[in-house]
């Protein structure tokens, strides 16, 4: 039995050697050590052995079964670190080398200047607000001078909502519109009761029409000043600081009387032309850009005192002034492009998103 014992020990741990995957090794290990294997096989005849025998076949077959289990570890630590160099291999990489560049999106041009822009008034210490998108005729109408049926709304292509039956919406406060302005949020900022106020509301504005020249939605900024003191003079310096700020220094800025209900006196603000330097003139012939040396930025003027009254304040004691004025056109004006269609800003094409 010892010499059957030391036959199977020589041509296992030579079996074991050879072996090259972890399938094969552990089906030669049960063939060896098994319950049924070869080495039960042999330790079967066991019983049929003197005691002398059995003492020293059984302390063969102790070294024989060790030596065994050696030889699979051995086997096993082999063919686990054969697998391992051939994965290394596959999976080589050479960090050294220079990766491949994500290709990085960045902000719409009208993010990027709604941005720019409430940086720009709050370094005058205007606060930004958020107010209603949605809104009540009463805030972005009525509370403004323009009373019921006044055909003064007629200028605000006005989107209403539709309630039940197909009439237009209402609730406590008028029928419910897309705001065509976003000088909803002047009595809306009043009504909060705290003064005095350096608003600037940026917002989106909705309007039936959709033209080369004009955005169904769009956006605008709507700076609100009321204090005790508020004057024109500071108006035209807000102004001024802006239009240098956003379009650069060597720009100026005049304020021209227009009409709107809601402020008196009222200005329309122009800004002088980069391309012609306010001259309106390029080589001696008119300007294409403005034809005539300024460019129309939008409304501003004096807090009409009626609304000063909608939104509870004594229009003795406060006064105030307010702009708002397009976004788009805004970040437009400044890029120097004479874009023919405004539209093109929300078509998504990247060629021409990525120029900006
Ligand atoms: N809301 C006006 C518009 O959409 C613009 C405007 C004019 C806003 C004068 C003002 C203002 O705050 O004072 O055409």
């Amino acid at each position: 039995m010892i010499k059957k014992l030391q036959e199977l020990e020589t041509e296992c741990l030579k079996a074991f050697s050879s072996i090259s995957t972890s399938a094969e090794l552990e089906a030669s290990r049960v063939a060896y050590l098994g319950r049924k294997g070869r080495l039960a096989d042999i330790l079967a005849d066991l019983p049929k052995l003197s005691n002398d025998e059995k003492r020293s076949a059984g302390q063969k077959a102790n070294e024989v079964k060790s030596a065994i289990e050696g030889a699979f570890e051995a086997a096993v630590a082999r063919i686990d670190s054969a697998q391992s160099a051939k994965r290394a291999e596959k999976e080589w990489l050479d960090i050294s080398l220079p990766g491949s560049e994500p290709s990085v999106g960045h902000l719409h041009l009208t993010s990027q200047a709604i941005e720019e822009i409430s940086d720009i008034f709050s370094r005058l210490g205007f606060v930004r607000a958020r107010h209603p998108e949605v809104d009540w005729d009463y805030y972005a109408f009525e509370s403004l001078n323009m009373p019921k049926d006044h055909p003064a709304r007629d200028d605000w292509e006005t989107f209403f909502v539709e309630g039940e039956n197909n009439r237009v919406a209402e609730g406590e406060k008028g029928k419910i519109v897309l705001t065509p302005h976003t000088s909803n949020a002047q009595v809306r900022e009043m009504e909060k009761g705290q003064l005095p106020i350096r608003m600037i509301n940026i917002g989106k504005c909705y309007r039936r029409q959709s033209t080369a020249r004009h955005l169904t939605m769009f956006h605008q900024f709507e700076g609100l000043v009321i204090d005790k003191t508020a004057t024109v003079t500071e108006l035209k310096g807000v102004c001024d600081y802006f239009a240098k700020a956003f379009f650069g220094e060597g720009r100026v800025t005049r304020l021209r009387p227009y009409h709107f209900r809601f402020t008196e006196p009222s200005f329309e603000l122009d800004v002088s032309c980069a391309v012609c330097d306010g001259s309106g003139l390029v080589a001696g012939a008119k300007c294409k850009l403005c034809k005539g040396g300024w460019l129309e930025l939008g409304g501003a003027g004096m807090v009409h005192p009626n609304v000063l009254k909608a939104g509870g304040l004594n229009p003795k004691e406060y006064q105030g002034f307010a702009f708002g004025w397009g976004v788009e056109r805004t970040a437009m004006m400044r890029s120097g492009l004479n874009i023919d269609d405004i539209r093109i800003m929300y078509k998504n094409d990247l060629r021409f998103l990525q120029q900006f």
